[in-house]
């Protein structure tokens, strides 16, 4: 029988407190609960990359990870990547290369290149591909996807890293 707890999540740098089942997957919460509809629901079991969003940095998939799990750490969705009104570089340079064409894929993508950028400013074109192994574009975006991720690696940019 779920009982449900008070959590308190930290979200893009504002706290929250969310009565719920600890077990409930945490893109439910943000995306019913806290209304961040960014993360995508795709295959729901870890699969597809769609739902992925950062965890202390770490790009996790929201579908798979456990509300309670996550309680008091540090939690950044995609609406958290832009500061007031200025884009984060990835994605300035994605709308440059247009890259993506239903952007079902793409918050995901943006989170997890985030993460890797993070670790490593200037990675290999190898290093980009192999850190979005998992992640699904079924419309076939991925040449314009890893043209505006290599534009970003190249420039070593990451104003706000
Ligand atoms: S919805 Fe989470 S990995 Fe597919
Ligand atoms: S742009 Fe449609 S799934 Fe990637």
């Amino acid at each position: 029988v779920a009982s449900h707890e008070t959590i308190e999540l930290h979200v893009n740098g504002t706290i929250a407190h969310v009565r719920v089942d600890p077990e409930t997957p945490l893109i439910y919460v943000l995306r019913n609960d806290l209304q961040l509809k960014g993360a995508r629901f795709g295959c729901g079991v870890g699969m597809c990359g769609a739902c992925t969003v950062l965890v202390d940095g770490r790009a996790v998939e929201s579908c798979d990870v456990p509300t309670g799990s996550v309680a008091g750490r540090s939690i950044t969705t995609i609406e958290g990547l832009a500061r007031e009104n200025e884009l984060h570089p990835l994605q300035e340079a994605f709308l440059e290369e247009q890259a993506g064409q239903c952007g079902y894929c793409l918050s995901g993508i943006l989170m997890a290149t985030v993460a890797l950028l993070e670790a490593d400013a200037s990675p290999s074109e190898a290093a980009i591909r192999e850190a979005l192994d998992g992640h699904l574009c079924r419309c076939g975006a991925h040449a314009r996807i890893l043209r505006a991720i290599c534009r970003v690696a190249a420039a070593g940019q990451l104003a706000h890293g």
